[in-house]
């Protein structure tokens, strides 16, 4: 894989990336070149979900993508403004529950959540929405109130 530019949106905004390293992780390319500090590197392998972004509207974790393997993608993260309703919608029951205490895993539950949101149109069940977030960890142990706000999510009007 050679050093080339590659092109991402990024919440809206289309960028060229360049002299992109072929082992460079999306993870790395959104903190450390476009400066979105939003999404969390937490394990760096697979295990602990702080690191989801959603590419094309599917839930990613950023740590296992190699930029070059997503070019011209449409990427979302955890700063993307209200124009994602879904993004939107589940930040807002995480807030209305006060579902985060560090706030360190928080942008990955919330885009992990709202990826099934998209795949779903916006709805999901209870049980759907858990077992969509069951593997994101939250080190401060603030479960009851992440599962208060998926709570909220399952049963509101959208
Ligand atoms: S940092 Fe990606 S899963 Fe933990
Ligand atoms: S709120 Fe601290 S890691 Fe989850």
């Amino acid at each position: 894989m050679t050093d080339a530019a590659v092109p991402l949106t990024v919440n809206g905004h289309a960028h060229s990336v360049r002299d992109v390293p072929g082992p460079e992780r999306l993870l790395d390319t959104l903190r450390w070149r476009l400066g979105l500090k939003g999404t969390k590197e937490g394990c760096r392998s697979g295990a602990c979900g702080a690191c989801v972004v959603l590419v094309d509207g599917r839930a990613t974790l950023s740590c296992l993508t190699l930029t070059h393997d997503v070019p011209g993608a449409q990427i979302t993260t955890i700063e993307v403004g209200p124009e994602d309703a879904a993004v939107a919608r589940v930040r807002a029951a995480f807030a209305q529950e006060g579902a985060l205490q560090c706030g360190y895993c928080t942008p990955g539950f919330v885009l992990t959540l709202a990826g099934l949101l998209h795949e779903r149109g916006r709805r999901a069940a209870r049980e759907e929405l858990l077992e969509a977030a069951g593997g994101n960890l939250c080190r401060c142990t603030g479960y009851a109130a992440i599962v208060r706000a998926v709570e909220r999510l399952a049963t509101e009007d959208r």
